[in-house]
């Protein structure tokens, strides 16, 4: 017995069986401490070809480490789960397993990473059915990741809106967070108010007084017609208009006012801030994309908001998969002493 438990420590040591060490062990972390660890990051694959079934994608382990060297600390993952259930709600064992692959890569290379459930375009039509399928999600990822390093954070639903209003998402939530309670008591969980996660609606989340693990997070594209001027999916007037430019003082000071009231929630309610999701389309003049989305980086900075820029690819673009290298007019504008700017140009 002694030594056939000698054999399994030497394998293990040698790194041949998987053992506590792949899997790594989660220590708590308070939310505030996480929020300033989370720092810099970067919204990833959600609309990436990569969770097709059979898809390869465009993801590679050297874009984690490109992320990693280039100065963001944190990524969000992207997640459309609910396209990837089977009638009883069972998620696919391929789609896991893709998953496990960027959580694995992601910490591998020092990254926090949250996980982003983004069916909410699903979940805003219909609230009971958003329930089953958002707990059956959750009761089924939350486990899986118990063990993880506390450098994983879940993030409940992106953008609820439409049928989840206060009311509805005040009562939808806690349901939810029990689930993922019961098999991770501390791991820190982000979550954000309705209207697709509106900062004015932070003050009618009701968050539970016993839960100090949690994160709130806001999402800030204004103003809207600037930053979705152009954008198919806008409202017709707005996907309609051109060349609208971005940057007057009564602007940048519109930001400050914004985001000073997130600031004065966070601090009289105790609850520390992700800046989960924020840009200015491609179709936007670049000059005016570039000092929009400096303002908001420093803005989020000055006040201790983690965030994390919408995003890698596909749209909005901090990276080009064509070109295989940064964007690097909107890298410069969300960490102006990137390492990965003085590289080749
Ligand atoms: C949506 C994207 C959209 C972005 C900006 C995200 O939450 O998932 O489809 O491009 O917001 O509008």
């Amino acid at each position: 017995m002694i030594m056939l438990r000698l054999i399994l420590a030497a394998l293990m040591v040698l790194g041949l069986l998987a053992g506590p060490a792949t899997a790594g062990s989660f220590t708590p972390i308070s939310a505030e401490d996480q929020t300033t660890r989370m720092g810099r990051g970067v919204n990833i694959i959600g609309y990436d070809p990569y969770w097709q079934d059979g898809g390869k994608g465009n993801y590679e382990d050297r874009h984690f480490k490109a992320i990693k060297d280039a100065g963001f600390s944190t990524v969000r993952v992207v997640l459309f789960t609910f396209p990837h259930m089977d009638a009883q709600n069972q998620i696919s064992e391929t789609w896991l397993k893709k998953l496990d692959w960027v959580v694995d890569t992601a910490l591998k290379h020092d990254l926090n990473v949250i996980l982003d459930e983004h069916d909410f375009t699903d979940c805003s039509r219909d609230a009971a059915v958003c329930e089953t399928k958002l707990t059956a999600v959750w009761r089924q990822i939350a486990p899986r990741y118990q063990d993880r390093s506390n450098r994983v954070i879940f993030e409940i639903l992106n953008e609820p809106h439409d049928k989840l209003d206060a009311a509805t998402w005040n009562a939808l939530f806690p349901k939810v967070l029990a689930v993922i309670r019961a098999t991770n008591p501390q791991r820190n969980v982000i979550l954000g108010g309705t209207q697709w996660n509106s900062r004015n609606t932070l003050k009618d989340l009701k968050l539970p007084d016993n839960d100090l693990h949690l994160i709130a997070t806001f999402h800030y594209y204004d103003p809207f017609n600037f930053t979705h001027q152009g954008a198919s999916w806008a409202p017709p007037e707005i996907t309609a208009l051109k060349g609208l430019t971005w940057g007057s003082d009564a602007q940048r000071a519109q930001i400050d006012a914004d985001f000073d009231a997130v600031k004065a929630w966070s601090d009289a309610n105790k609850r520390p801030i992700l800046l989960g999701e924020f840009g200015a389309y491609d179709k936007a003049p670049l000059e005016s994309r570039i000092v929009w989305t400096d303002a908001v980086t420093r803005a989020a900075e000055k006040r201790g908001f983690a965030w994390t820029y919408w995003q890698f690819s596909s749209d909005f673009i901090v990276w080009d998969f064509a070109n295989d290298d940064w964007n690097r007019p909107i890298l410069g504008a969300l960490i102006p002493d990137s390492p990965a700017l003085s590289g080749k140009p």
